[in-house]
């Protein structure tokens, strides 16, 4: 600390002493910013300083890059230590943050570029949640297909994978490489046109893990930052299906995201999806609409639809989450293929994949439109 010229020195012992305005700003002027490493002198961070004299009592109000963090904690300590030290009794201590633009100036190069990448290195990137209630509904299949299909509409598309549950996803696309690693960034695998990340590629041999959410927070967070995903209009995630904490944690992490909702046709998996549509409301996620799979099945022969599943859950369910249903998909395979091994991806020109084409296009036009 820059020490202030005499009368501190001067006064000593004294307990008369009471700090001016300026003998404060000059105190804390050489204080740093714990996020933008320069001086509140710098950064102009101190922003109001009163006194009174009767009580020796010293409010000041600090405007620094980030707040509410431990960083703060340890400053207000630091400021109050300086403060007592020279002369006041009590000290009143205010935080707010920075105006964007003196960030923006300071912010500290590795921070900016980790934003930016947190956005696949483009801040136009859309990230669509794939979430459902329960599992077996066919979410990992719809994230897939509505992945390819986005794709083929000209869209760069990536998929997470992060069904910490069952990781799916590379199985259902045959992806048969994983990631290369360098530089300590990760490049995704790309197979049919998008591309792929998913902690499966992460796991020795398949094996279980216990998930936290705290470790789950850190994997979603390094799939963001760490992943050099280039230019991506859309990322899609296969969430964890559920309502319980891990879904919960993973909805908090996901700030500006948009989501679909699957479900079946069966009253339960439909009433069990509402939960999961209500998290998505209660963490701002806007509800872009609802896939209802498994609806039907059509017979090959007299072309008779049989509600398998029973009837109307996507409806109802859409109705509940006041939003829309985007397609309903029956109960078919792919067409199987000699030379494409990807075992749950629909062909362009099956009905299912025609299906995925109108949901896609919906999907765009809420979004783009
Ligand atoms: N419309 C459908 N027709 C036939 N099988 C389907 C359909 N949708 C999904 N499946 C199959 O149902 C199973 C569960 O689907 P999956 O996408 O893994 O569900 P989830 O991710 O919700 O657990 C998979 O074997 C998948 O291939
Ligand atoms: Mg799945």
């Amino acid at each position: 600390m820059q020490a202030l010229a005499n009368p501190v020195d001067a006064r000593k012992g004294m307990v008369i002493y009471v700090l001016s305005k300026d003998e404060v700003i000059q105190l804390l002027n050489p204080v740093k910013d714990p996020f933008l490493h320069k001086t509140l002198e710098e950064t102009a961070g101190v922003k109001e300083v009163t006194i009174k004299e009767d009580k020796k009592h010293v409010s000041v109000k600090v405007a620094i890059g980030k707040t509410n963090t431990a960083e703060q904690m340890q400053l207000q300590q630091q400021i109050v230590g300086i403060l007592k030290k020279n002369g006041a009794t009590t000290v009143g201590l205010r935080f707010e943050k920075l105006p964007d633009e003196v960030i923006q100036k300071y912010q500290p190069a590795v921070e900016k570029e980790q934003e930016a990448s947190l956005m696949g290195g483009n801040t136009n990137t859309k990230f669509i949640a794939v979430s459902s209630g329960k599992g077996g509904v066919g979410k990992s299949t719809v994230t897939v297909n509505l992945a390819i299909a986005l794709m083929r509409l000209g869209k760069k598309v990536g998929i997470i994978d992060a069904d910490i549950y069952g990781f799916s996803i590379p199985d259902m696309m045959g992806v048969e490489t994983r990631p290369v690693v360098r530089n300590e960034k990760i490049y995704p695998v790309e197979r049919m046109g998008v591309k792929v990340i998913s902690m499966g590629f992460f796991v020795e041999d398949n094996s279980p893990i216990i998930w936290r959410g705290p470790m789950l927070g850190k994997m979603l967070n390094s799939f963001f930052k760490e992943v050099e995903w280039g230019e991506l209009d859309y990322l899609l995630l296969d969430l964890p299906p559920g309502t319980g904490d891990i879904a919960m944690d993973v909805h908090e992490l996901l700030p500006t995201c948009k989501e679909v909702i699957v479900t079946t046709p069966h009253p339960t998996a439909a009433f069990v999806a509402a939960r999961a549509g209500q998290m998505a409301v209660k963490t701002n996620h806007e509800i872009l609409g609802v896939v209802e799979n498994m609806a039907y099945f059509e017979s090959e022969k007299t072309g008779e639809k049989e509600y398998v599943f029973g009837r109307g859950g996507g409806k109802k369910l859409a109705e509940v989450l006041k939003t829309q249903v985007l397609g309903q998909l029956p109960l078919q395979q792919p067409y199987e293929e000699e030379d494409v091994f990807a075992p749950s991806v629909y062909q362009e020109d099956h009905p299912i994949g025609k299906e995925y084409h109108k949901i896609a296009a919906k999907v765009i036009a809420k979004i783009e439109g």
